[in-house]
């Protein structure tokens, strides 16, 4: 099947199966340096709030890059993803030591877990496909009910305004023929579901979560990727130094692919 087949599916639920059976969800945090600078900010931003032995819910999962990481610290962590294709590429990374509780659902019920019963939530996927308003607030207050009082939420959104750039870097003639509205630049929302930097502050002030930081999160890290991929580590430590310390400034929230919010109810 081809994107434009799986965009024409109206099952919003199988679309997203499919889509996945396309995208290269495995590699997509931990192919270069470039690529990883996406997870080394957020997990910096999880750190800040994560206290030892934590119970963390990762929600959309994917293949499993946070969960994993966080298992292996010790942390008790449930993921739940809805995509098949992508709960196997995470189960091939599990190991014996691994005891993470992965099932496959949808984010906008999770009704098998119980209200305020995780210290953090992770939602680093679903606002990525869910299309409708209604949806996207079923999925905020599922997340934010099996959230302890005292929990934070760590949410992402794939940004509207500098994607345009990034299609532009990989196909020229994308700002002729790119799939847009030519008159207000928002994209078409397939195969993601793209928000301005207000879009998201709207939704979250909708569903009453109170917002701590708002971080670009990869910046420009995807159209610079040669670029950093060439450096040597010392370069590249010090390029995330750069990096952590725009990624909170106001001016750069909309220059990202991703934009993570951290907050609590
Ligand atoms: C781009 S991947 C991100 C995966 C991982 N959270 C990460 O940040 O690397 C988006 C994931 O969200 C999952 N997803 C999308 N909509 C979902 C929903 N309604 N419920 C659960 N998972 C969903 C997709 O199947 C996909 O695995």
């Amino acid at each position: 099947m081809t994107f434009d087949e799986i965009a024409r599916i109206p099952d919003e639920t199988l679309r997203i199966q499919k889509t996945y059976e396309l995208f290269d969800e495995d590699k997509r945090l931990n192919h270069s340096k470039a690529a990883r600078v996406e997870f080394l900010t957020t997990v910096r931003y999880i750190e800040k709030y994560l206290a030892p032995s934590a119970r963390i819910l990762d929600i959309g999962a994917g293949a499993g890059e946070y969960s994993l990481y966080f298992s292996r610290k010790g942390h008790d962590v449930s993921a739940v993803e809805l995509s098949e294709h992508n709960i196997a590429a995470f189960r091939k990374k599990l190991t014996p030591a691994d005891h993470i509780d992965l099932i496959q659902g949808n984010a906008v019920d999770l009704s098998c877990y119980a209200d305020e019963s995780f210290d953090i939530v992770l939602l680093f996927g679903p606002l990525y496909h869910l299309s409708r308003e209604a949806d996207q607030q079923k999925c905020l207050s599922e997340a934010k009910r099996v959230l302890k009082p005292d929990g934070k939420l760590f949410i992402s959104f794939i940004t509207n305004d500098l994607i345009l750039l990034t299609e532009f870097s990989y196909r020229p003639d994308y700002f002729l023929c790119g799939d847009y509205d030519k008159e207000t630049f928002r994209l078409d929302d397939f195969p993601f579901v793209f928000h301005t930097v207000d879009a998201c502050r709207t939704l979250l002030s909708r569903s009453h979560i109170r917002v701590l930081h708002e971080v670009a999160s990869d910046g420009a890290s995807e159209l610079l990727e040669d670029k950093i991929n060439a450096m040597d580590e010392e370069s590249y430590q010090q390029y995330l130094r750069y990096h952590y310390y725009i990624c909170e400034k106001k001016e750069f929230l909309g220059m990202t692919n991703h934009l993570l919010f951290v907050g609590e109810k």
